[in-house]
């Protein structure tokens, strides 16, 4: 009994002075006035709601087609928010350091405490922390948090969001505390049988205190201490870098295969209190770049084979949630992508986190634009670049430099500040001068850049201050690349390449007569009536090329250390090559729902070793049409073809072909079926059916289980089939979904790039070619949550989720 009390007494020791970094995502109350031009006293008039962070207030408005933003935007408007939180502290906070941080606010936000304004940042990406301290409360009487919100549109190429979307969290350090992103790791020695890690750890004291110490531990991948230090820390006032080493054998060194991950905790001590405590997750690796072999890691020579990624999470708007984030990245690895582009701006933490988790090589991208405006958006980051771009980047640089998974950051997206003649450029000077703040906070990686401008005199190029030549676009110039175009020494990189345009399901023929549609936003000459873009292999954005045609040159040309694509997901906004009401964009190889287009099972056949059948397109067509019939295979030498157990014929890959074309077939209905081969053995078999009428709803799961957390999801997705299961290619019934349990329905999607019902609609949506999905998201009770979704003359589903604590 007496041990019992001991132990609790020495705990509850420990909690009081110990630092508490915790969510303040609950309690908010927000007001927003969506007028892209607004009068501050309006405002207050409106009705406050009551709203959960991470929080996007665009995501559920209507789409209109004279929103500020334009459809480039999503056609969803920004405006004015605030946020309201009041809270108390008690007499126990009144010795600690009250921070709160910020992971971002989209944009231009003002942060106000008990009437003191705290600060203003414009940059919506970037994650930022303000002391409160000094303007609080401790009596237990409430403070009152104001957070003051500006999105006047057009700001950006793409939808934004907007709002609070990301994390805050309330930080309340002891009297000694390790700064904000203030420990940096760094592992000088990597070799498979030994390494060395080196710690720096910047800590503040606001006062002298005598016999502090710094307590540093090193725990291995499974969690389990490898070795502690304890450093004293002399008596100081102001920030003091504190270094600590490690030396550890036989490391597991961090991969894309294996991603392991180490953790240092550091601890500062107070005879037994422990006064702060802060966790740095970092992995042990070596990279290398060269022009010759390309990219290496630990050693070995890879490719990297990226997927540029923007922070929507489709019909989730920007509100960060992990859940959503890990489907996204779990369906681009099984594609056989291990690389992210974080296009075009610093992402959310939890991102990274997943990136290092997951295995990815990410190329952290801080810019889109400078100085300079950019396609007519004129009230983005340009205008604040002069000010701030030192302090942001910094900002970036020091909260990311611990993940393992970035190997590269990037300074910019096609900064039009390439162009421009003249001995000393803005373009060359900026691109100096950002290259070396990196360098001097972090020496360890490379830093590139997105250039658009194929040309010597690209002035970013001429600066000579870019470790590794990004290329966008510009496929037919590869070949040139290290003669006649940037001859140089440095290695090359697809910063970003192809922009194929698809829409999940639909095929037009003939599929070797490609479009390129220049319409960009205000028209659509040569489009389809229905706003799609074909998945034959035969779309594209005029500047860019087929996943087919950037494929066979990025294999061809062993220079090219890796390639990013764009994009892995459909994104909201910039819906090249259509105007409204087209929303989001064609790029994805995996559409907005998450449901793949054809192109993702191409990627999988070249870069996995998981066998691929796949038969492309779908099998309901006019009789006597003809119809051009693509196979994407691997591990095989053949495919045969058979068309209602006739065969069609074999064919194998030749040269640099990807996949086979099985093109002019007349159609007629019944079955497609594919056997793969190789050296005559089977290797795999693929059917499409000709589908019959609708018959029933088929309701699928991703997860088998889901956390009651509040926060976690689960996905289903519906597929409207016939009597025999095979999915009806164009149906797009309207679709109901009633839940009941514990769960509620985050959202609805199809996949569709043109479909105008708002996502604060959760009860009914289209299909889109033949699927539906629904976002089920938790509460923070357990239990089992049902979902039936019924649509009119077809069968009904029924599915039962389980979520557990
Ligand atoms: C690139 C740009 C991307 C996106 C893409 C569409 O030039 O970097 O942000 O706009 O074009 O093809």
């Amino acid at each position: 009994m007496k041990r019992y009390i001991l132990l609790s007494a020495i705990l509850f020791l420990q909690q009081t002075l110990h630092a508490q970094k915790s969510k303040f995502n609950k309690g908010w109350l927000f007001r927003v006035d969506t007028a892209n031009y607004w009068d501050d006293r309006d405002i207050w008039d409106r009705k406050p709601v009551p709203v959960t962070l991470p929080h996007d207030w665009n995501i559920e408005l209507p789409f209109e087609q004279f929103s500020p933003s334009g459809n480039r935007g999503a056609a969803l408007r920004g405006g004015l928010g605030i946020y309201e939180k009041k809270f108390t502290l008690s007499e126990t906070d009144r010795n600690k350091n009250i921070f709160i941080i910020f992971d971002g606010v989209y944009m231009n936000s003002t942060v106000i405490i008990n009437g003191q304004t705290l600060g203003n940042r414009p940059f919506g990406y970037i994650s930022f922390e303000y002391d409160m301290t000094p303007f609080l409360k401790f009596d237990g009487t409430e403070n009152h948090l104001m957070v003051r919100v500006e999105n006047k549109q057009p700001n950006s190429r793409w939808y934004s969001g907007s709002g609070i979307y990301r994390n805050v969290w309330l930080d309340k350090r002891g009297p000694m505390y390790v700064k904000n992103w203030g420990t940096y790791v760094t592992t000088p020695v990597v070799q498979h049988d030994k390494a060395e890690i080196k710690v720096i750890t910047t800590v503040v004291s606001q006062h002298i205190q005598k016999d502090c110490h710094l307590k540093t531990s090193l725990l291995g991948p499974s969690g389990q201490i490898i070795a502690t230090r304890s450093d004293t820390i002399p008596s100081f006032t102001g920030t003091m870098e504190l270094m600590a080493q490690f030396k550890v054998s036989n490391p597991t060194l961090w991969s894309t295969q294996q991603p392991g991950l180490y953790k240092i905790i550091s601890e500062i001590t107070s005879g037994k209190n422990i006064l702060n405590s802060y966790h740095t997750a970092f992995g042990i690796r070596n990279f290398a770049f060269s022009q010759q072999t390309g990219f290496t890691l630990n050693g070995e020579h890879m490719k990297i084979i990226g997927t540029c990624m923007h922070h929507d999470l489709g019909a989730l708007g920007v509100a960060i949630n992990t859940a959503a984030m890990e489907r996204q990245l779990r369906i681009l690895k099984d594609m056989g992508i291990n690389g992210i582009r974080t296009s075009h701006n610093p992402p959310a933490p939890e991102w990274l986190d997943l990136c290092d988790k997951m295995g990815f090589l990410v190329m952290d991208e801080t810019f889109d634009v400078w100085t300079w405006d950019k396609e007519n958006t004129p009230f983005n980051y340009n205008l604040y670049f002069h000010q701030w771009y030192q302090r942001d980047l910094t900002d970036h640089i020091v909260r990311d430099r611990n993940h393992p998974s970035i190997i590269m950051w990037s300074i910019g997206n096609e900064i039009p500040e390439q162009h421009g003649s003249g001995a000393d450029t803005l373009g060359r000077k900026i691109t100096r001068s950002l290259v070396n703040i990196i360098k001097n906070l972090d020496p360890t990686r490379a830093v590139t850049a997105g250039l658009n401008f194929a040309n010597n005199t690209n002035n970013m190029y001429l600066s000579d201050a870019l470790d590794i030549i990004g290329v966008n676009y510009h496929h037919r110039e590869w070949k040139d690349l290290g003669s006649t175009l940037f001859n140089s020494t440095k290695p090359y990189l697809l910063s970003e390449n192809t922009s194929a345009l698809a829409t999940r399901g639909h095929y037009d023929f003939p599929s070797d007569s490609i479009r390129r549609w220049s319409g960009f936003t205000t028209s659509r000459p040569g489009g389809n009536a229905n706003f799609t873009c074909s998945s034959l292999e035969n779309c594209s954005a005029p500047w860019a090329s087929t996943n087919e045609e950037a494929l066979k040159l990025f294999l061809k040309y062993p220079f090219l250390s890796g390639m990013y694509l764009w994009t892995g997901f459909d994104y909201l906004g910039e819906p090249t090559p259509y105007p409204y009401p087209a929303r989001s964009s064609y790029f994805g190889v995996v559409d907005m729902a998450g449901f793949p287009k054809d192109a993702y099972y191409l990627y999988k056949s070249i870069f996995t070793r998981d066998t691929v059948l796949h038969i492309l397109p779908h099998w309901n067509w006019q009789t006597k049409q003809r119809v051009d019939v693509h196979v994407y295979y691997n591990m095989a030498d053949e495919v045969q073809l058979f068309l209602n157990g006739r065969s069609i014929g074999k064919k194998k890959k030749v040269g640099d072909d990807l996949f086979v074309r099985f093109n002019g077939i007349t159609f007629e209905p019944g079955q497609l079926k594919a056997v793969s081969r190789y050296r005559g053995k089977k290797i795999a078999q693929q059917v499409v059916n000709t589908a019959g009428a609708p018959y029933q709803l088929i309701a699928s799961v991703e997860r088998s289980d889901i956390q009651a957390n509040g926060e976690d999801l689960n996905f289903v997705k519906v597929a409207i089939v016939d009597k025999a299961g095979n999915i009806v290619p164009n149906a797009d019934h309207t679709l109901q979904f009633d839940i009941s349990g514990p769960g509620n329905i985050a959202a609805l999607d199809n996949g569709s790039q043109t479909d105008l019902e708002p996502f604060s609609n959760k009860k009914f949506r289209k299909a889109f070619n033949g699927l539906g999905l629904a976002i089920v998201k938790s509460t923070q009770q357990a239990g089992t949550i049902y979902l039936r979704i019924t649509a009119q003359g077809l069968r009904p589903a029924a599915v039962a989720l389980k979520s557990v604590k």
